[in-house]
């Protein structure tokens, strides 16, 4: 696929048919995410690959519960039945890095350009993704990190779903670069 389309053609896909996704693509998958720049060229991802359904549910469960006590205006909007945290999607992927006060930020960006590099290799695989922000409030949760299989001392840095999108994924539009000044 020519760059241009994949990276205009990426979209965020919250319905997912059931089909599981070969490991193979998923291999390929996170080793495009690995030649992502990073940091003093530290590398810090590890990653977390699950398609146990019982355990997105549990993500999803209590991501929801965490969310709406950080986040009041959301409550009712949560409060509901449906996976609006995980939209039933077969797969989810958590980029975890270990806790370290003097890179969290530095970790976070690398995870996210990591995260990227994977969204536009899946999309020419013919898979969709979305980045789950909320998941991330699980990082307050050491007992749900542990079921996880994320060790003690690692943060969830990005979490994202991925698998076969239901449905074609919709053109977007953007807005042109907002240039504020150029130089010369
Ligand atoms: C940091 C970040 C957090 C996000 N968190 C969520 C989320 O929790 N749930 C969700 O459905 N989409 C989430 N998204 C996806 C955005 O809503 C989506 O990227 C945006 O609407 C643009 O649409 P597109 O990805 O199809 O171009 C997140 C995206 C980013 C970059």
């Amino acid at each position: 696929m020519e760059l241009d389309s994949c990276i205009k053609g990426r979209r965020s896909v919250r319905e997912y048919t059931q089909e599981p996704v070969v490991k193979e693509q998923i291999e390929t998958i996170l080793e495009a995410g690995t030649w992502a720049p990073t940091g003093m060229n530290r590398q810090p991802w590890r990653f977390i690959v699950i398609e146990d359904k019982q355990l997105i549910k549990l993500v999803s469960d209590e991501t929801k519960e965490l969310v709406k006590k950080a986040m009041p205006q959301l409550v009712t909007k949560f409060n509901t039945n449906q996976d609006i945290i995980c939209y039933d999607a077969p797969m989810l992927i958590l980029i975890c890095t270990e806790k370290d006060p003097q890179w969290t930020q530095i970790n976070l960006l690398d995870c996210a350009l990591a995260a990227q590099n994977m969204f536009l290799k899946a999309y020419e695989s013919g898979l969709g993704t979305c980045y789950m922000g909320f998941v991330q409030f699980l990082n307050s949760n050491p007992e749900v990190l542990r079921k996880l299989g994320i060790p003690e001392n690692y943060d969830i840095q990005v979490p994202f779903i991925i698998g076969h999108p239901k449905t074609k994924q919709n053109n977007a539009t953007r807005q042109k670069p907002n240039i504020y000044k150029w130089i010369k």
